[in-house]
């Protein structure tokens, strides 16, 4: 059976959760793999540029197609909104979904403003609604397996973790030269708090380089890389994490090194070669070994295991910059689909996200005062 055959014969039962699909480009990959969820329908699309919106909604049969994001939350049918608009539009579009009644999950970062990010957690208080931020790294299988190794005790204590995110973003859509490297650095975040479960407490950043000044001018930047220190809440860890956007000359990577007592984690160093994993206590030349990472499809519904290896006519950019996002988004649907059905909070629920999107954006206040310590704010301690 051909993967859109099976998808009509998916929506074909009745299943309880109705999501709407907001932004066709990376959100368009998301699709099938809810068609294919045995608890989730993908009741409506909504694109600005109708043409488009048309192609992908006959592509997966959806009838109900809007151009309005303010349609989509008028419709009762609809019971959560998967954000997948452009950046800056992901606050006020979470928090107007939440304000009419309607669950969010919605792409990285959360909102490009602390007061944002504080009124989504409001919203969230307010209305009961649950919110999740689709962040790709924690579902991917190097994370899954990290954690694994971290929960059994196999890393032992943690000392440092180490996290990086060069990508070159020429050639993207226009808005990422409006964009400030720390304030889409969820995905180097995430990883170092998540991996501990523990919240950043305070930043430290420095600017470094410099990019072209038509870009400064346009994003309000003019450093090339910023590099963050990140310490984590009611811990002795301290972490690292750096980004560019732009004229900096290297092949894409989101890295995350862990450094415990017994075993420490390496990200290779080119995309497609293996990791390596040290083991303390042996013979030099036995500490360092190339490492096959496992996948977690067996954590997921069968029908939507499949989405966790590349997938063959993946066309947006992401997944060829973007190695597939280590086979993250079936997670990411599961785990949405899942805290609505079970009634548990998504993880990471808003204050988490919160709390990861707010380093980036105290990190770049740091870069501006020159690496001056900057608290995080403490509606992402609670
Ligand atoms: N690993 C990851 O987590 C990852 C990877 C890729 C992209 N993303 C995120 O996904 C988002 C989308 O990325 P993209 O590359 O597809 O961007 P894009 O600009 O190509 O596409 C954005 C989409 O949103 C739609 N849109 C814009 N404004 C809208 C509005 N007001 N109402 C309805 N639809 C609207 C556009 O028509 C388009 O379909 C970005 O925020 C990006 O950060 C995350």
């Amino acid at each position: 059976m051909s993967l859109e055959n099976s998808f009509s014969k998916a929506k074909m039962s009745k299943k309880p959760l109705n999501v709407a699909m907001v932004g066709l480009g990376f959100g368009s990959e998301f699709i099938p793999i809810y068609q294919r969820h045995p608890e989730a329908n993908v009741i409506a699309v909504c694109r600005r540029n109708e043409q488009q919106m048309n192609e992908v909604a006959d592509r997966f049969q959806i009838a109900k197609r809007y151009r309005e994001f303010d349609d989509v939350l008028s419709d009762p049918e609809v019971d959560f909104v998967h954000i997948n608009s452009p950046i800056p539009d992901h606050g006020w579009m979470s928090l107007r979904a939440l304000k009419a009644g309607k669950h969010v999950m919605c792409t990285v970062p959360m909102a490009t403003t602390i007061d944002e990010c504080d009124q989504i957690c409001q919203a969230v208080a307010d209305t009961g609604k649950k919110y999740m931020m689709a962040e790709t790294v924690v579902y991917s299988r190097e994370f899954l397996f990290l954690k694994e190794l971290y929960s059994r005790g196999d890393l032992g204590e943690i000392q440092y973790m180490a996290a990086s995110h060069p990508q070159d973003m020429e050639g993207w859509p226009e808005y990422w030269e409006r964009m400030i490297p720390m304030h889409y650095a969820t995905h180097v975040v995430s990883p170092v708090l998540g991996l501990v479960n523990k919240r950043a407490e305070y930043v430290s950043c420095f600017g470094s380089g410099a990019i072209r000044n038509e870009l400064a001018v346009k994003s309000g930047n003019k450093y090339a890389v910023e590099s963050c220190h990140i310490k984590l809440q009611d811990s002795d860890i301290a972490a690292h994490i750096w980004r560019f956007l732009f004229d900096t000359a290297r092949q894409y990577r989101e890295s995350f090194d862990v450094y415990g007592t017994k075993k420490s984690f390496e990200w290779s160093l080119v995309e497609g070669k293996p990791h390596v994993m040290h083991t303390a206590k042996k013979p030099e030349h036995e500490i360092a070994e190339d490492v096959t990472v496992p996948d977690y499809a067996h954590l997921l519904p069968e029908p939507i295991r499949m989405f966790t290896q590349s997938i063959q006519d993946a066309e947006h950019l992401s997944f060829i910059q973007g190695g597939g996002h280590g086979g993250s988004h079936p997670h990411l649907v599961n785990e949405m689909v899942r805290a609505l059905i079970d009634d548990h909070e998504p993880w990471p629920n808003a204050v988490t996200s919160a709390n990861w999107t707010c380093v980036g954006l105290c990190a770049h206040e740091s870069t501006i005062a020159g690496g001056k310590i900057v608290q995080l704010p403490k509606f992402t301690l609670l």
